[in-house]
C-alpha cells in the first residue's frame, strides 16, 4: 500500500510518498530557516502563511518524484498535531480535500508518534517493547512503547524541550538559527569541560527533564563575560552540549533500568545530534542494550515518518473523518 504523508506541524512543510510502511519512494521536505533566522525562532503567523504557498508545490513533488499519482494511493496521512494550530490546518486542509475529492482513507497523526516511527525506516527495526526518548525543538519526552501503537508517557520536560534551550543558548552566543546545528558545529572547537553548567536536579525523583536552569546559567554567564572571544564561544556551546547530553543520557538509562527495558529508540530532531547519539550508543554498548537512532534526516521533521505511522494505522482499521480538525495540544499517551 502506499501513503502519502503531509506534515506541516511547525516551520518545515514535508511531503513523501512511503509504500508498505517503511520504503521511502520520496522524501520532500521544505525548509523555513531562512524565513525565520532574523528573529532567532519560529514567528508562527509566517509559518502558516509559507505552508499555504508552498504545500501544493511540495505535494506534487512528493508525488513526482515518487513517481506515483494519487489515485494509486491507498490513503493520506497527515499530522494532527501536536504544533502549531495555523500550521497544522494548512496540512489537515489540504489531506482532508485530496482524500474528499478521490475518495481515499484518510488518518490522523500524532507528530510525536511520527518521530518513533522514523526508527521503523531503517533496517534493523526496533521490536516491542521498547523505551523512546523523543528529542525536539517542542519536545522531551520519554515513553514507553508497549505494543503498536500503545504508548505509557514515563517522563518530560517540565519547562523548556531539549531543541529549545540549544535554539535559545545559539540565540544568546549570536549564532543564528536554528541552534542546534550550529551548536554542534561551534562546539567542536570548545572545550566540552571548560565550564561547568549545573546538571538539573529533579527533587521529587520523577523521571522528568529541565532545561531552563541551563539556559540561565548559560544567560548569566554570558552577561558576566562579554563580550565573548570566539573561543570561549565554543567552550560555551562545548560546555552547554556536554551538558545537556549528560541529562538526556542519564534520565533515559534510569527509566530504562527502571522499567526493564533493553531496547532505545532515539529520535527528533535532537537526535541528529553526535554527541547525544554517541553517548547513547556507549550507554547502550556497556548494558548489553539494543539502541536505534534513524539517520539524521529522518531525526529532524519529515512526512516520512507521519507516513509511517499513518500506514500502521489505517493497517489497524483507522480511519478520520471529514470533520478531522487540528489539536495543538495533541497528547500521544
Ligand atoms: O523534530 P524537529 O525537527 O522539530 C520539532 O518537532 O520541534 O526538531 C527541531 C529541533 C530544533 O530545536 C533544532 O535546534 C534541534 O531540533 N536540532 C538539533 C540538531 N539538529 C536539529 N539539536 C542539537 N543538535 C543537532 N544537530
Ligand atoms: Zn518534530
Amino acid at each position: 500500500m502506499l501513503v502519502l504523508g503531509i506534515e506541516t506541524s511547525c516551520d518545515e512543510t514535508a511531503a513523501a510518498v512511503l509504500a508498505d510502511g517503511h520504503k521511502i519512494l520520496s522524501s520532500v521536505v521544505a525548509s523555513q530557516d531562512a524565513i525565520h533566522a532574523p528573529y532567532g525562532g519560529v514567528v508562527p503567523e509566517l509559518a502558516s502563511r509559507r505552508h499555504v504557498e508552498v504545500i501544493l508545490p511540495v505535494v506534487e513533488k512528493a508525488l513526482g518524484d515518487a513517481g506515483v499519482s494519487v489515485r494509486d494511493l491507498g490513503g493520506i496521512a497527515v499530522t494532527q498535531g501536536p504544533g502549531l494550530v495555523g500550521s497544522l490546518l494548512v496540512g489537515v486542509s489540504l489531506a482532508k480535500a485530496l482524500t474528499y475529492v478521490h475518495a481515499l482513507p484518510l488518518v490522523g497523526v500524532n507528530h510525536l508518534e511520527g518521530h518513533i516511527f522514523a526508527a521503523f525506516l531503517t533496517e534493523p527495526k526496533p521490536t516491542y517493547p521498547f523505551l523512546a526518548l523523543v528529542v525536539s525543538g517542542g519536545h522531551t519526552a520519554l515513553y514507553l512503547a508497549r505494543e503498536p501503537l500503545g504508548y505509557r508517557l514515563i517522563g518530560q520536560t517540565r519547562d523548556d524541550a531539549a531543541g529549545e534551550a540549544f535554539d535559545k543558548v545559539a540565540k544568546l552566543l549570536g549564532l543564528g538559527y536554528p541552534g542546534g546545528p550550529v551548536i554542534e558545529r561551534t562546539a567542536r572547537s570548545g572545550d566540552p569541560a571548560a565550564i561547568a553548567f549545573p546538571m538539573a536536579q529533579i527533587t521529587d525523583g520523577a523521571p522528568d527533564f529541565s532545561f531552563s536552569g541551563i539556559k540561565t546559567s548559560v544567560s548569566l554567564f554570558v552577561k558576566r563575560h562579554a563580550p565573548l572571544s570566539e573561543r570561549v564561544v565554543a567552550d560555551v556551546a562545548a560546555s552547554f552540549q556536554a551538558t545537556v547530553v549528560r541529562m538526556l543520557a542519564a534520565k533515559t538509562v534510569k527509566a530504562a533500568r527502571r522499567l526493564g527495558a533493553t531496547r532505545i529508540v532515539l529520535t527528533g530532531g535532537v537526535a541528529a545530534n553526535r554527541t547525544l547519539r554517541g553517548a547513547l550508543q556507549a550507554e547502550a554498548e556497556g548494558r548489553g542494550w539494543e539502541l536505534y537512532i534513524p539517520p539524521p534526516l529522518l531525526c529532524t521533521d519529515n512526512a516520512a515518518m507521519i507516513a509511517a505511522a499513518g500506514h500502521a494505522r489505517l493497517q489497524a482499521g483507522e480511519r478520520a473523518p471529514l470533520t478531522l480538525n487540528s489539536v495543538p495540544d495533541l497528547k500521544l499517551a
